[in-house]
């Protein structure tokens, strides 16, 4: 069976004639049979070439907190782009993002940059300059985009890449990476309190920074466990190394102050990008005065032609403003944690091992086992076999999580009750055939 229509196919050749595997980003590769072609989308749905409607739980990866076409957000980016769009002049657009963004995340102050990958690639540079320190610290399973630096370990390597849990190897997710990069990075297992406190107590003198998801987005959406955040926090603090929460999912998301309100957490820096413009490309980098003020004209670079241009800022300013004066998260939360609890007890009913990971605006499915994984080596314990199949099923009834566990169900605010129903009962006939 292909999920692929009639137009949807044709469409996806002509992609795959001059874009290499038809996609412009290899996540969205699905296999010649399987990967979609979307005609466009409006709040929570999208549609395929054929007319085929999804009830979309990927968003585009999360961007999209608010729905697909969001009115707010498309009207004040008509309104300004007429006037010009990249000027190498600050705007009051960008004023009014940086006081909302400061004022909603509670960091002293920020810079704009355009997607996640660049956000954190300067993150790590800032946190190099402050502490005059090269290598860092990262978790298996944790994504922070596609710059060299931080491509071991994600959520795309083998487990039998990984090592031995006493002594991680560093595993590239890719070919093309020098290999001397891989001295600068230090993998962990995430929620291993020893192996953390180890690595740091013995080599803090050369770690600049330790970068992490504070919920594994990228991995299922795995909770730290209870002071494990604490943990690096106060190993850090001790130590000088700067402390870097890669915000990229879970900011505007978990909370309007991300994953440090949720946790009540203050890390030195954080990086924020998707759901922070609603599917336009605008990121951040914010944190603390004294480690924001290493940027220096002159002499510690930041910098992007793009950086704040007017299509990002209008699109952000909306969605911030949205984001702050409408119960947004509230709603997600409340449907998201029905779509938990309905998942759940359609997994008991069928007598599938399983755990409901994450949070309500970003959950996903371990299935295998009832115990709740607690780092990426965990995860893969799982039946990721199953998961796509029930997910397969899903997406051929009209509703559209990630084929791939790892990535976790995205939720908008234009998600309705009905939406939840549809879902949970196509949710309960995917399990049934994906089991048959
Ligand atoms: C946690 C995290 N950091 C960074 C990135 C990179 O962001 P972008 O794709 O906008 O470059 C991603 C993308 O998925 C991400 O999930």
């Amino acid at each position: 069976m292909s999920l692929q229509g009639p137009k949807t196919r044709e469409y996806f050749q002509r992609a795959s004639k001059v874009i290499p595997y038809g996609v412009n980003s290899n996540f969205r590769y699905w296999g010649d049979e399987d990967t979609l072609v979307v005609k466009g989308g409006k709040g929570a749905y999208v549609w395929d070439m054929d007319g085929k409607r999804y009830i979309d739980y990927r968003l585009g990866f999360g961007p999209i907190i608010l729905g697909h076409g969001y009115e707010a957000v498309v009207e004040r980016v008509k309104e300004t782009i007429g006037d010009g769009t990249v000027f190498a002049w600050t705007t009051p657009l960008e004023i009014e993002v940086a006081e909302r963004l400061t004022r909603m995340t509670g960091n002293d102050k920020v810079r704009l940059t355009n997607t996640g990958s660049e956000a954190t690639m300067h993150a790590l540079r800032i946190a190099r300059a402050y502490t005059n320190r090269e290598k860092f610290i990262k978790f298996e399973g944790c994504y922070h985009g596609q710059v060299d630096y931080f491509m071991y370990s994600t959520a795309s390597s083998e487990k039998r890449m990984l090592g031995s849990r006493r002594s991680p190897i560093s595993a590239p997710t890719t070919s093309g990476i020098p290999l001397g990069i891989s001295q600068y990075v230090i993998n962990l297992p995430f929620n291993d309190f020893e192996r953390l406190e180890e690595t740091i107590e013995t080599k803090w003198h050369d770690i600049a920074a330790v970068i992490v998801e504070p919920v594994l987005g990228n991995a299922a959406g795995i909770f730290p466990l209870p002071g494990y955040l604490e943990k690096i926090r106060e190993l850090t603090e001790k130590y000088g190394i700067v402390l870097i929460f890669d915000e990229v999912k879970t900011g505007f998301r978990l909370a309007n102050g991300g994953a440090q309100e949720y946790f009540g957490i203050r890390a030195d820096l954080a990086t924020y990008a998707k759901a922070m413009g609603n599917g336009f490309p605008v990121a951040a980098i914010a944190g603390k005065e004294e480690v924001m003020m290493t940027i220096q004209p002159g002499a510690m670079a930041h910098g992007g032609t793009y950086s704040g241009n007017g299509v990002a800022v209008a699109a952000a300013a909306a969605t911030l403003q949205t984001l702050e004066e409408e119960p947004v998260i509230a709603t997600i939360g409340k449907r998201g944690q029905r779509l938990m609890d309905g998942i759940d007890e359609i997994l008991n009913d069928a007598g599938i091992p399983h755990a409901v990971t994450g949070a309500p605006a970003m959950f996903s499915l371990f299935i295998g086992s009832d115990e709740m994984p607690t780092d990426f080596r965990g995860y893969l314990e799982g039946d990721g076999d199953l998961y796509e199949k029930i997910a397969m099923e899903l997406i051929a009834r009209g509703v559209q999580p990630d084929a791939d566990g790892r990535e976790p169900w995205f939720l908008c605010y234009a998600l309705s009750e009905e939406d939840v129903d549809f879902t949970l009962n196509a949710f309960e006939e995917a399990v049934k055939t994906a089991k048959s």
